[in-house]
Parts: structure tokens; sequence; C-alpha cells
């Protein structure tokens, strides 16, 4: 599996600003990461990549840091393509360092809520100009004399709590982000293995996290796991596809991350981890998978949190199963790169599967077969949309075709290429051929 996307982006900024070298192996080089090293590459760290410096001849990044606060104001526009953890994450480090950057995205990232994020790190002392609604493009003029914040996130946000948490690493003192539903932890368990001191306090689902600011980060090895979310598209191929035996190596199994294989396990599948163990601060397994077909369930909104990256692939394998599957408290997914609640119904609902949208959840009525397929869905710039569908066109009778598959490079480079691999036919459209 490519590299955790989350975790390659903390471990480009935090060696960015620790003092010394970081080594990073296994690291995503997906668009979004290369658009996080270009970033801290502006931002006067040295950012190297070694064609076959880490183990099995694999390509090793190397880190020089800055320290805590030694950031250099970027010459030019910061531009993060597709990546809204780039964006968010980035903004909370600019927030506290004396001086203006200017940030822009693709028509993606543009469309983008970022008031999620300037508000509390406006709390720091930095000034944000941006356009209507709080989108990028967008000015930050970060402070040299910020003030600790206490901030409880009104959505549950992995983005949201990073971005305090990382503008708090240059203000002296603590600061503290309180969630009401825990979201992934990458970034407190990344600066505690940096050299930071983050305290969390559990409250049944809320989660208090303190940082203590201006520590010294000292650079560290990081070995960057198998990312779940990208684990999902092959898994759930071998799920809906009838025989399948797949075994998929070296997967994060962050529990915060593993929400939709508890929810798969729930749907009746032969999903079983093998080889479980800790890499790098983070637990890690193979997964075990057989195609034996699923069964809908009710999936609880409290759940979102932990897997809020796969619900188009679950709606994908929800269409497959027996019976109604409904998925609650979907807000978020229509803020994601994109409205990913409107673009699973009304792909769905174009290649043959009874879907409906009822307030902010999914509701997919599976037949036990798959549905026809047939259709070509808009990807609207969105990686995982892309790959859902081309997935669902394995099961179903009729081929499913995507209008652009480029934004899978962002965060799954090689993927045509490893489904074919496991059996499927993934081909370009040439222009005679398209529909
Ligand atoms: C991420 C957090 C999530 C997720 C995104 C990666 C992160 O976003 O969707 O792909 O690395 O912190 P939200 O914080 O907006 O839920």
């Amino acid at each position: 599996m490519p590299g955790d996307k989350s975790i390659s982006h903390r471990a480009l900024m935090f060696g960015a600003l620790a003092v010394g070298e970081t080594v990073v192996d296994g690291l995503l080089e997906g668009e979004d990461v290369l658009a996080t090293a270009a970033a801290m590459r502006a931002l006067g760290a040295e950012v190297r990549r070694e064609e076959a410096g880490g183990p099995e001849g694999r390509p090793r990044w190397r880190v020089w840091g800055r320290g805590v606060g030694g950031l250099v104001e970027p010459a030019d526009v910061l531009d993060m393509g597709n990546s809204g953890t780039s964006a968010r994450l980035l903004m909370g480090l600019l927030a506290t360092h004396p001086m203006t950057s200017v940030m822009t995205g693709d028509g993606s990232l543009r469309k983008r809520p970022m008031k999620r994020v300037t508000e509390p790190l406006s709390l720091f002392g930095a000034d944000f100009w941006y356009r209507e609604g709080g989108r990028l493009p967008l000015a930050v003029k970060g402070t040299g004399e910020a003030v600790p914040v206490s901030y409880a996130t009104p959505v549950a946000s992995a983005q949201v709590k990073s971005a305090v948490l990382l503008a708090g690493l240059n203000a002296p003192g603590k600061t503290t982000v309180t969630e009401a539903v825990a979201t992934r932890d990458h970034t407190e368990r990344m600066l505690t293995h940096f050299g930071a001191t983050v305290t969390v306090e559990t409250d049944g689902a809320a989660r208090v996290v303190t940082l203590t600011g201006q520590p010294e980060l000292v650079a560290a090895p990081v070995v960057v796991p198998g990312d779940p979310s990208s684990a999902a598209f092959p898994v759930v191929a071998a799920l809906i596809t009838p025989d399948s035996h797949l075994i998929v190596r070296n997967v994060g199994t962050n529990p915060l991350r593993f929400g939709l294989y508890e929810t798969l396990k729930e749907m009746g599948a032969d999903l079983i981890l093998r080889n479980e163990r800790v890499e790098g601060g983070e637990p890690v397994a193979d997964l075990e998978v057989r195609g034996t077909g699923l069964t809908g369930i009710d999936v609880p909104a409290e759940r979102a949190a932990s897997m809020i990256d796969e619900y188009p692939i679950l709606a994908v394998a929800a269409a497959c199963a027996s019976g109604t599957t409904r998925m609650n408290g979907l807000a978020e997914l229509r803020v994601k790169e994109s409205d990913r609640l409107t673009a699973m119904a009304e792909g769905l609902a174009a290649c043959g599967a009874v879907v409906r949208i009822e307030g902010d959840d999914l509701i997919v009525e599976g037949t036990g077969t798959a549905p026809r397929g047939g259709a070509t869905v808009p990807v609207e710039l969105d990686h995982r949309i892309a790959m859902s569908f081309l997935v669902l066109g394995m099961a179903t009778e009729q081929p499913v075709a995507v209008d652009d598959a480029a934004a899978i490079d962002t965060s799954f480079p090689g993927f045509a290429r490893l489904m074919n691999g496991l059996g499927a036919s993934i081909h370009p459209l040439t222009e005679t051929a398209a529909p």
C-alpha cells in the first residue's frame, strides 16, 4: 500500500520544524504530499528525496528543519493543489510566524471552507484576508507575539485540531483543543515522537488535547505505514468480487482510522487482521479478505470521524450488498474534495442502484447483486470518487467510466496498475471509444 497520506504530510511539516535531520521511509509520493514538500522548501526547510535510499531500494526522504518559529517568509504564492490537509495545517504554522504568506489551490480546494481554521487561528493574533465565504486564495499575516489559545472545535475535524496545535507550537504556554468526538490523532502522536509535551484527557467520546508551546522539536525517524484509506479500495474490490482472496500488507490500523473495517465486519465481511505490530508509534497489520457477500447495516453517526474518507467506497460496498445500508450523519462529506454525498448518490443512481439522501444521511438499497453499471461518472477533481466508481466497475455487468482519472494521483499513484494486477481492467478510454 502507498504510505499514509495524513502521516506523510505531518512527517514533512514536523521535520521542517525540528532541529536536525529527519529521515522518512515509506512517504506517500502523491501530489498532495508533494505539495506539502514544496511548501516546506518555500518556507526554508531542506527537503530531499533519495531514489533508492530506503529499505528494499525504496525512496527515502530527508528533511533538515529550522526549529520551532524558524520558518522564513515564502517569496511566492504557496500552491497547495488539491490538498486540504496541506492548506489547513500549514495555515496553523503560518499563523504564529511574523510574516505574510499567500496561499492558493486547485479548483476543488478553492471551493472549500477555510473559516473553520482562520477563526481559531485569529485568536492567536494572526490576520487573514480571503475570498467570499472564507475561500482560497487567502493571505495570512502571522503574529510574532502569539498568545496560547483554548479552543473547542465545533466540527469533528483533525485538520482543525491540528491547525490549532501547530499554531500553538510557537505560542508560549499551553494551547488546548477540545473535541466532542475523537478524530485521527497522528498530530498528537508525532509531536510527542519529536519531543513535544502533549497530554490527552478523555471524557466519554470527548478529548481534551493540551500542547506545551515553544518546545524544542528534535529530528526523529519516521516510518510511514500503509494508508488504511487507500487499502479500502482493493479490500472492497475483493469483497464485492465473488471468490476473491486478497492479502493487503502493511496497513495502518490506528483505531481512529479504522471505522470502515469495523463496519465491513458488521456487514459480514470475511476480514482478518494478521501480523499485528507497532511501527514508528502507529499500529500496523496485514489484512486478509475473502469475497463472500455483504449485508446492509445502519452505520452510526458517531463512527463518521473514524472513517470520514471511506464513505464513497462504503457506498459502493453497500450497493453490492443485500438489504439496506443507512450511513448516518454525513454533513462533513459535503465539504471534502467534492460534495461526496451528492456525488455518490448521483453516480450510484446513474449506475442503476437505488439510493437516496435524507438530511445528512445516505441510504443505499442493496439487492445482493451489483447494480448494472454502464454510466460515466463525473469526478469533480475528487480522487476518492474516481477510485470508488472504478472499483464498482469490477462487479457491475456493464463497465463504469469516470470522466477524469488524473485526481487519483493525489493520494494513490499507481492505482490502476495495482488494481489491474488484481484482475481489474482499468484503462483510458480512447476518443473513439468514449461514450
Ligand atoms: C485529515 C483529516 C480529515 C480527512 C483528510 C485528512 C488529516 O479531514 O478527511 O483526508 O490528515 O488530518 P477533516 O479534518 O476535514 O475531517
